[in-house]
C-alpha cells in the first residue's frame, strides 16, 4: 500500500484518456423492475444503475434472490435495448452475444441465500440513448420484484447486527504503542516527541505470528497491550496469496495458488490467538489485506493498466476467497473489528474505479457470510495523499475551467483523503453495508509541512498554475508512492476526528521503508520496484514522471532513518 500508488497513476492515466467524454457526466437512474409473477420458490429483483458519459458507461446491477436459497451458482441474463456493448465486468463472468448478456456467478461466490444480493457490474460502450434493459432473468426466472402472491411480503435484506461490538473501537480507550517501533523512533534525534504514538503491527508473513527474526510475535504484542492497559490494538493482516500483484516492492511469501496455506497457516493461527479469552477485553482492529481487492478493479480484467499478476489473481479468485475467509474467521470473534482497504483518492477516486470497488467489497464481505463481518474501511494506508487541501477544493474553477481539468487532478472527483473517505463511506452504505460503518485514514506520512508548503491559494493565471500553487501535496505526480521526498508526519492518531471517521491512524509505521531503491537480495519475497529508485524516469502509471523517491532506501518494512528524520522535519501539524 503501500504502494497502491502505482495503481493510482494507472487510474489517472486511463481517466485522462476518457476524460473529454466524461464532461457531461452522469445522471444515474435506478430502474427497479416489477412485472407479473413467476413462481413461488423462485423470485428475484434487479436494480440497474448506470453512470453515462455519452459514449460509455459503468453499470451496477444489484440482484436480490427472493426465492429459495441458490447454492450451485447463479446466472443472470438480459437483452440490451440498444447497441450497448460490455467491455469489461466484475463480480461475475460476463458474456455477450448480440444484444444478449449472460453473467455467471464468480467461482468464489456461488451461493445466494434468500434475500441475499449479488452485485455484478460492468463498463460498456453505447451510442444514442443508454436505456436500461426491460427484463432480467435469474436462473431462468423472470425478475418481477417479488417471489409470488402466495409468499408473505419479504423485508429488504438485512445483515445480522454486529454483535456486542461498540460503534467505534477507538472511542474512549488508549491505543497500543508498539514498543519495537517506539524504540526505533526514540533512538532518532528528536524522535521521542512522537515515539509514544500508536502504530500498526504488521503480520506480514507466517513467521510474524510467532515473531520473525527475534521480533515480538502476536501474543507478545497482545500481552504487552494488556500490560499497557491499552483498549485497542491495531493489526495489519497482510500475507495473501500472490500479494501485491501490481507492485513488486511488497510481494509476499505465498504464491498465487497458496490459498490453503494462507487459511491454515496464517489466518487460522491468528484467529486462534485472538480468540484466547485472555484477550477478550481488548478491541482488536484488523486491517485485512490492503491493496488486494482494489487491484482487481484497476489493474486486471481488460483494463489498459492490467498486470499479468493481477490478471492471474482475478482469474483464480484467491484474493476474494482469502479475504472472505479472513473476514469470516476474524469476524466470528466479537472483540475483533475488521477494516477493509479502499485505497486512496489518487487511486480509486476516478468514476470508473469508485463504484466498482465498493461493489466488489460488498460482494466479498457478503461471501464471508455477512456484511456485518466488516466494521469499517481504511483509506491512504502507507500512501501520501493529503488529509485536507486547505487552499483549493474540487469545486473550484479558473476562468470557467474546473480544477478537475488540471494536470494534477486529471478528472479525479477528490483532491484529498477526508472528502474521499466520507464519500466512499456513503457509497458503501448504498451497497448494503451498515450505516454505522466508520472509516480510518492513515495520516502517518501525509502532513506535507516544512518549507515547501504553500501558505495560500496559487495564482489564477491558469488552472494548472492555480492547482500547483495551491496543493500542499508536493509529490511530482499523484501516482508516486514510494518513500516520497518532502513528505512529513500527518495528523497525530486521534479517535472520532470527523463525521464518519472512526480515527486518524498511523497504520504504516513512520520510518519503515516502502521499498528498496535498488535490488537487494532477501528471503521475504520482496522484489525491486523501480518506483522506489530516485533515478527512475517513470512509466505510463505516473505519466512518465520521476519517482520522487528518497535514495538509499532499504527493503520495504525495514527501518529507514533518513526518511524518519525527514518526516519529523516536515511534519504538519508540526511536532512540538
Ligand atoms: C512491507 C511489510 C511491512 C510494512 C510496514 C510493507 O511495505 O511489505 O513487510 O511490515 O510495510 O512497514
Amino acid at each position: 500500500m503501500k504502494h497502491p500508488p502505482a495503481r493510482s497513476g494507472r487510474g489517472a492515466l486511463r481517466r485522462g484518456a476518457a476524460a473529454a467524454s466524461v464532461a457531461a457526466l452522469l445522471a444515474s437512474g435506478t430502474v427497479a423492475l416489477a412485472q407479473a409473477q413467476a413462481s413461488a420458490a423462485a423470485g428475484c429483483k434487479v436494480d440497474y444503475t448506470t453512470n453515462d458519459w455519452g459514449t460509455g458507461f459503468t453499470a451496477s446491477v444489484t440482484v436480490t434472490n427472493l426465492g429459495d436459497p441458490i447454492s450451485g451458482g447463479w446466472t443472470l441474463e438480459w437483452d440490451f435495448a440498444g447497441n450497448q456493448q460490455v467491455t469489461s465486468g466484475w463480480n461475475g463472468t460476463f458474456a455477450q452475444s448480440g444484444k444478449h448478456v449472460t453473467v455467471k456467478s464468480p467461482s468464489w461466490a456461488q451461493t445466494l441465500a434468500t434475500n441475499a444480493t449479488a452485485n455484478p457490474g460492468f463498463q460498456g460502450t453505447y451510442s444514442g440513448t443508454n436505456q436500461a434493459p426491460a427484463q432480467f432473468k435469474l436462473n431462468g426466472t423472470v425478475c418481477t420484484g417479488s417471489a409470488g402472491p402466495t409468499d408473505p411480503p419479504t423485508d429488504p435484506p438485512t445483515d445480522p447486527p454486529p454483535g456486542n461490538r461498540v460503534d467505534n473501537p477507538y472511542a474512549g480507550v488508549k491505543a497500543y504503542v508498539n514498543p519495537e517501533w517506539s524504540a526505533k523512533a526514540a533512538a532518532e534525534p528528536g524522535g521521542s516527541a512522537v515515539s509514544n504514538q500508536p502504530t500498526g503491527v504488521w503480520l506480514d508473513r507466517i513467521a510474524a505470528i510467532q515473531g520473525a527474526n527475534g521480533s515480538m510475535g502476536l501474543r507478545a504484542h497482545l500481552d504487552e497491550a494488556l500490560d499497557q492497559g491499552a483498549g485497542v490494538v491495531q493489526l495489519v493482516v497482510y500475507d495473501l496469496p500472490g500479494r501485491d500483484c501490481s507492485a513488486l516492492a511488497s510481494n509476499g511469501e505465498l504464491g498465487p495458488d497458496d490459498l490453503d496455506k494462507y487459511k491454515t497457516q496464517f489466518i487460522d493461527p491468528i484467529a486462534g490467538i485472538l480468540g484466547d479469552a485472555k484477550y477478550a477485553g481488548l478491541r482488536i482492529v484488523t486491517v485485512v489485506e490492503i491493496d488486494s481487492l482494489p487491484n482487481l478493479i484497476t489493474n486486471a480484467g481488460g483494463r489498459p493498466t492490467a498486470t499479468p499478476d493481477c490478471d492471474t489473481m482475478k482469474a483464480n479468485g484467491n484474493y476474494e476467497k482469502g479475504v472472505a475467509y479472513a473476514l469470516q474467521k476474524l469476524g466470528a470473534l466479537s472483540n475483533v473489528y475488521n477494516y477493509l482497504d479502499v485505497g486512496h483518492h489518487g487511486w480509486i477516486g476516478w468514476d470508473d474505479n469508485f463504484a466498482p470497488t465498493a461493489q466488489l467489497l460488498a460482494t466479498v464481505a457478503q461471501a464471508s457470510g455477512s456484511k456485518g463481518n466488516v466494521a469499517g474501511f481504511i483509506t491512504n494506508t502507507a500512501n501520501y495523499g493529503a488529509l485536507q487541501e486547505p487552499y483549493y477544493t474540487i469545486n473550484d474553477s479558473v476562468n470557467g475551467t474546473s480544477v478537475r481539468q488540471s494536470k494534477w487532478v486529471d478528472w479525479n472527483r477528490y483532491v484529498d483523503e477526508l472528502s474521499y473517505a466520507q464519500a466512499f463511506r456513503q457509497e458503501l452504505v448504498k451497497d448494503g453495508f451498515d450505516s454505522g460503518i466508520g472509516m480510518l485514514v492513515d495520516t502517518s506520512r501525509n502532513g506535507w509541512g516544512g518549507a515547501n508548503r504553500p501558505t495560500g491559494p496559487g495564482p489564477k493565471t491558469s488552472v494548472d498554475a492555480y492547482v500547483d500553487g495551491s496543493r500542499t501535496d508536493r509529490r511530482i505526480h499523484l501516482g508516486n508512492w514510494c518513500n516520497q521526498a518532502g513528505a512529513g508526519l500527518g495528523e497525530r492518531p486521534k479517535a472520532a476526528p470527523a463525521a464518519g471517521i472512526d480515527a486518524y491512524v498511523w497504520m504504516k509505521p513512520p520510518g519503515e521503508s516502502d521499498g528498496a531503491s535498488k535490488e537487494i537480495p532477501n528471503d521475504e519475497g520482496k522484489g525491486f520496484d523501480r518506483m522506489c529508485d530516485p533515478t527512475y524516469t517513470g512509466n505510463p502509471r505516473n505519466n512518465n514522471n520521476m519517482s520522487g523517491a528518497l535514495a538509499d532506501a532499504p527493503l520495504s518494512g525495514h527501518w529507514f532513518s533518513a526518511q524518519f528524520q525527514e518526516l519529523l522535519k516536515n511534519a504538519n501539524p508540526p511536532v512540538r
